[in-house]
């Protein structure tokens, strides 16, 4: 068994957990501002929402639901293809539902774009868009993020839900990984 934190597989620590967590409390708070008196359902974009969805939800002081979607755009390298493929859809029918997408990372913009207007189709009352992280130096499609983490440089990422071939999901921040990494694995 391999150490999520071996110091030699990354670069830099981008973002630290106490970093995150400060973020997502004053996110929180803008959240609970916008959606008063209305129930918001949360989508979570599997698998990389995931820590996202469990330490967000726990910040806001209302009662919200929760649904997921599985969608595949990358493989197993490090760039997007640009082609969406639902692997998961959502449990629950969102029309009239007000609608927070929750996504780890926006990088090219592609799987998000493709995503919303997925969702708009079903006709929700509002769609509206969370990112982590955004890479506003590879974005390709405009995407309006309502609620955005922190911007990073385009470096590949790992930790807090984001995976290198699956890996790494379970780091407690967010860290650049170290391209030695990625010959290890062909
Ligand atoms: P996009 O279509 O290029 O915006 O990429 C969207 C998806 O690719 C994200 O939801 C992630 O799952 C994955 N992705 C993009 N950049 C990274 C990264 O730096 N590390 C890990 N996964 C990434």
């Amino acid at each position: 068994m391999k150490p999520v934190d071996a110091a030699g597989d990354f670069l830099d620590v981008l973002v630290t957990k106490d970093q995150i967590n400060e973020r997502l409390a004053e996110l929180a708070k803008q959240i609970e501002n916008d959606y008063q008196n209305k129930n918001v359902l949360l989508v979570g974009v599997l698998k990389g929402a995931v820590m996202l969805m469990a330490d967000l939800s726990r910040q806001l002081s209302f009662s919200v639901e929760m649904d997921w979607m599985a969608v595949s755009s990358y493989g197993k390298g490090t760039t997007s293809s640009g082609v969406v493929r639902i692997l998961k859809d959502l449990d629950a029918d969102i029309a009239n539902r007000h609608v927070l997408i929750l996504e780890d990372i926006v990088d090219s913009g592609l799987t998000l774009s493709w995503l919303v207007q997925n969702l708009r189709a079903r006709q929700p009352a509002s769609l509206e868009v969370f990112a982590l992280l955004r890479k506003p130096e590879a974005i390709q499609v405009h995407v309006d993020v309502k609620y955005v983490g922190f911007d990073i440089p385009p470096d590949f990422v790992v930790g807090y839900g984001l995976d290198y071939a699956e890996g790494y999901r379970n780091l407690d921040s967010v860290a650049t990984l170290n391209p030695a990494v990625y010959s290890e694995r062909p």
